[in-house]
């Protein structure tokens, strides 16, 4: 079973980053570049992560007019990176003009939508002139995102669930925000335990510090991924 863990690799340097990877192999995790790393490193760290044989998700939410996103995606794309994202609020033409520019290859990254950026409050999309709540908003950009040709959606712990029952199997739900119990929570306020976001219906989770920080990395990716299959192989059997 491959693993649903997917490690976020927030370092700063890319031997900071590499250090840490060259402990790890591909069948314990997958691994996310977010913007940190992009940006002060650039395109070669993802070609030798994915030389190393890790699938990659690159986490740069790409949001801008359709003909961009899709040129962007297109890059991302030749890089050969397993999955990315881009911003739903971008609107249906662009995700489908995203969706488009990635057709095109025959290893089709996976292709997820952003929706309300969990820093967002209520009051905050009010002052956007967004008159519904930030919940009843991701339910709203998960349709479009489905409709468009998205393959799911990277959502917060709290909103797994819902949109499990909305959106129905087959699409990606991928949840950072998860601690496994007895971690400290850091300034993460709405966390799950790896075993909560696979009973809410989450495909992978998303995990930064509690691993990348821990004296004992390799135990807590162990741990990780032993409660991720069992729970699974649980669920399977009822
Ligand atoms: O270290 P931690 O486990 O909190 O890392 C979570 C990762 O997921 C970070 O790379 C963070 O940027 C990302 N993320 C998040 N919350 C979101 C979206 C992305 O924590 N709503």
């Amino acid at each position: 079973m491959s693993s649903k863990l997917i490690i976020a690799l927030d370092f700063p340097e890319a031997n900071k980053a590499m250090q840490f990877v060259n402990q790890l192999s591909p069948s314990d995790c997958k691994l996310k570049i977010g913007f940190e790393l992009f940006i002060s490193v650039g395109p070669e760290i993802v070609r030798q992560l994915i030389e190393k044989g890790f699938d990659i998700f690159l986490d740069l939410k790409f949001h801008d007019i359709p003909n961009t996103v899709a040129s962007v995606c297109k890059a991302a794309a030749k890089l050969d990176v397993w999955m990315m994202n881009v911003h739903a609020s971008g609107g249906s033409e662009m995700m489908s003009a995203a969706v488009e520019a990635l057709n095109g290859f025959e290893q089709r990254p996976k292709l997820i939508a952003v929706s309300v950026l969990t820093s967002m409050t209520d009051d905050q999309l009010q002052q956007l002139g967004v008159n519904a709540t930030a919940k009843n908003q991701v339910a709203r950009l998960a349709k479009l995102a489905e409709q468009s040709g998205l393959d799911g959606m990277v959502c917060s712990a709290k909103e797994a669930l819902l949109l499990r029952q909305l959106m129905g199997e087959n699409f990606l739900l991928v949840t950072p925000g998860i601690r496994p119990l007895g971690v400290d929570k850091g300034d993460q306020s709405r966390v799950m335990t790896p075993s909560e976001a696979i009973k809410a219906g989450v495909d992978y989770i998303v995990v930064g510090r509690p691993i990348t920080q821990s004296n004992q990395p390799l135990q807590m990716i162990a741990e990780i991924n032993a409660e991720l299959i069992e729970t699974s192989l649980g669920l399977n059997n009822i």
